[in-house]
């Protein structure tokens, strides 16, 4: 297995190593969780991707995610995201699909709104659009690194809110659905997540994010804004432009990525499995205080 970093002090493409030796192989996998680890995104490329073969690959990493109701692919354990709509056309902008991927363009981490969060996401390209619809990623590591010490105690020691219902009002009134509000309600985790193996801290925030424990509403919402700008600020993020047979993993704990734009009228479907965080990534840490959780 070859590693070629992809931007200073985050991102690698791995090479020598497919999808089906990570599934079959334990030593295959140690040492591509090894890279996970070290590099927060991993490019595969040239694959022979299928959902079978993304979900076996996904599971040596942890749980898969049962697709939450509202999204596409609900009860299974794919989230597929596509501006194509049942007739077999491209849905008009403001349908719900593509209100859900302008959703997606606002930088985030994936399910921190969700009672259990997720550790990583494997997401591949199946039909791309001709112009644009890249996925943009940035290590929230770095940017907690680049921090002052006084304020990396303080946010380690901080606890923060996220919420679906936010993130999404940003976009459009209702785009959360009762039924998405009712099975998703606000979460609360440290802003910090320690990365068990390495020891290294990261920002945990996200598009979701809309409070901060202790604070007043409005000086929690300018620190929150604060972290958000500082995070993909001096331009070292990396932009991924979707090739067939690509496949891209990220660690939720560690990064925050957004889709980019392209023309209403083309067509992309991506399919992505999203695996739980679990005690041994550092959930346990994440947990506010019981008096917190129970609010
Ligand atoms: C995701 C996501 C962005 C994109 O799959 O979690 O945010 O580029 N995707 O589609
Ligand atoms: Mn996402």
């Amino acid at each position: 297995m070859e590693i070629i970093p992809l931007r200073p002090g985050f991102g690698a493409e791995l090479r020598g190593v497919t999808l089906a030796d990570v599934a079959a192989d334990d030593a295959v996998y140690a040492d591509v969780r090894k890279a996970f680890e070290d590099y927060s995104v991993l490019l595969f490329r040239g694959q022979d991707v299928t959902d079978e073969g993304q979900l076996a690959f996904s599971r040596r990493f942890g749980p898969p995610e049962v697709t939450k109701v509202g999204s596409l692919g609900t009860g299974s354990h794919f989230v597929i995201l596509t501006t194509i709509g049942p007739d077999g056309k491209v849905v008009p902008a403001d349908h719900r699909y593509a209100l859900r991927n302008r959703a997606n363009q606002l930088w985030h981490t994936d399910s921190s709104f969700k009672s259990l969060p997720a550790l990583t996401s494997v997401l591949s390209a199946r039909i791309m659009p001709d112009h644009g619809g890249e996925t943009e990623f940035v290590s929230t590591r770095l940017a907690f690194e680049r921090l002052d010490s006084a304020l990396r105690e303080k946010l380690e020691n901080s606890y923060a809110w996220h919420s679906y219902a936010y993130s999404r009002g940003k976009i459009a009134v209702g785009l959360a659905t009762a039924e998405e509000l009712a099975a998703l309600p606000p979460q609360c985790w440290r802003l910090v997540w320690r990365n068990p193996v390495n020891g290294r801290g990261s920002l945990y925030i996200a598009s979701h994010t809309y409070a901060i424990e202790g604070m007043e509403p409005a000086a929690g919402e300018k620190l929150i804004s604060e972290l958000m700008a500082a995070v993909p600020a001096r331009g070292l993020s990396y932009e991924h432009r979707w090739h067939s047979g690509d496949v891209v993993m990220w660690d939720n704990r560690a990064t925050m990525h957004r889709g980019r734009p392209w023309p209403a009228n083309e067509a992309r479907y991506m399919v992505r499995t999203t695996i739980s965080a679990t005690a041994a990534d550092g959930l346990e840490a994440m947990r506010p205080p019981p008096r917190l959780a129970a609010e």
